[in-house]
């Protein structure tokens, strides 16, 4: 039987390995569309809330000898465009560093892969703290955020905890200027104590990556413009609202923007379209928590799943209300949580 590559280098003792480990972050106001596919910048800003739950932890272990990558995902091998989104990005790695060994990868996720729950923003911010440190790239947190960019656009915030704004930088710049001015910071928020209550619906993988929906969106969708053209505005305006603190406009920005988002989707050629009728089932209950006087309010990002921002403290009567409108959703609360960060081996 062949030894796992792991456990040879293991033996052999070289290249040093990087544990980091990330978590996923919700977006108020989405990022959707791209304006470089290849330097993965964005049409717009965004901004969004580091979840305290569903880590990802990424492992790297740089081999010297080793000519190719070896990625394991959710302990199977990574094949087809998984498999090759890590190599790209460990590519770019190897670049910066000038050190051109292969790695073997092994990354865990506790958020379902693919289901519009933001696996790919803790799934990349945690590889490009874990590949940093074992490439022996020293990154700042903004260094950071650009690189994790590149491996998946939501994940340059899900660098940083708590609420994170990414600039898409200057409308019209491409290339090596414009990607210096494409990262996330932090935002501040004033007197708010928010939860988002994450609703699984589906944890099934999405037909179409968010990637090549957002693609078909801005190519054929002709009310792309329009969406992006008001996420400006409602970025603005979500500013402020965070700042003072206030719940209810926070939350009434977030639903717009999402449906906005989903509306762009739908009018692609052809359509996308995420939204499933438990999602709708979900929305309904929103309304009516709204109507009985509970601050609540839904997102959904590519994927049929619905998060709803409420304050903590109604957080389990919305978990349950919302578990009780669909038979078999289940529901995590989520805070704000912490930035990506080195671990030891154990994840400590
Ligand atoms: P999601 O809604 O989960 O973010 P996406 O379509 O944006 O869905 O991205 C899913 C893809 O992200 C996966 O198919 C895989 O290519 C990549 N991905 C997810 N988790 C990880 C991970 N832990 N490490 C590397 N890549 C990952
Ligand atoms: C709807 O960051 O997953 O969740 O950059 O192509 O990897 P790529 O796309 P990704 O898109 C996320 C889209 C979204 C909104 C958001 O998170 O802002
Ligand atoms: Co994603």
């Amino acid at each position: 039987m062949r030894e796992h590559p792991a456990a040879q280098l293991r033996e052999r003792g070289t290249g040093p390995v990087a544990t980091a480990v990330a978590h996923p972050n919700i977006a108020l106001i989405k990022y959707w569309g791209k304006r470089d596919e290849h330097l993965v910048l964005p049409r717009t800003d965004s901004l969004s809330m580091t979840l305290d739950i569903l880590p990802t932890t990424t492992r790297v272990h740089r081999d010297p000898e080793a000519a190719h990558d070896t990625v394991t995902l959710n302990g199977r091998p990574a094949e087809g465009e998984a498999l090759r989104r890590v190599i790209a990005f460990l590519d770019l790695v190897r670049d910066r560093s000038g050190l051109p060994h292969g790695s073997v990868v092994a990354s865990e996720n506790t958020v379902a892969t693919g289901a519009g729950l933001a696996s790919s923003a803790s799934g990349f911010a945690a590889l490009a703290v874990a590949a940093a440190a074992s490439y022996g790239l020293a990154l700042d947190a903004t260094a950071l955020s650009r690189l994790a960019r590149r491996g998946s656009g939501s994940a340059c915030r899900s660098v940083f905890g708590g609420f994170a704004v990414w600039h898409a930088g200057p409308d019209s710049g491409t290339g090596a200027e414009a990607d210096l001015h494409s990262y996330a910071e932090p935002v501040p928020v004033g007197d708010l104590d928010p939860a988002l209550v994450v609703a699984v619906v589906d944890a099934g993988p999405k037909a179409v990556s968010s990637r090549a929906a957002m693609r078909r969106t801005v190519h054929t969708s002709p009310l792309y413009e329009p969406w992006a053209v008001s996420s400006r505005g409602d970025l603005t305006e979500m500013r402020a609202a965070l700042l003072a603190g206030d719940i209810e406009t926070v939350g009434d920005i977030a639903e717009r923007n999402a449906l906005g988002m989903h509306a762009t989707m739908l009018a692609a050629r052809p359509a996308v379209r995420y939204l499933a009728p438990a999602t709708l089932t979900v929305l309904d209950r929103v309304l009516g928590l709204r109507r009985d006087g509970t601050p609540a309010y839904a997102t959904m990002d590519a994927g049929p799943n619905v998060k709803v921002l409420c304050r903590r403290t109604d957080a389990d009567r919305v978990a349950e209300a919302v578990r009780d409108a669909v038979p078999g959703c289940t529901t995590r609360v989520a805070v704000p949580g912490p930035g990506a960060r080195l671990v030891d081996g154990a994840g400590r």
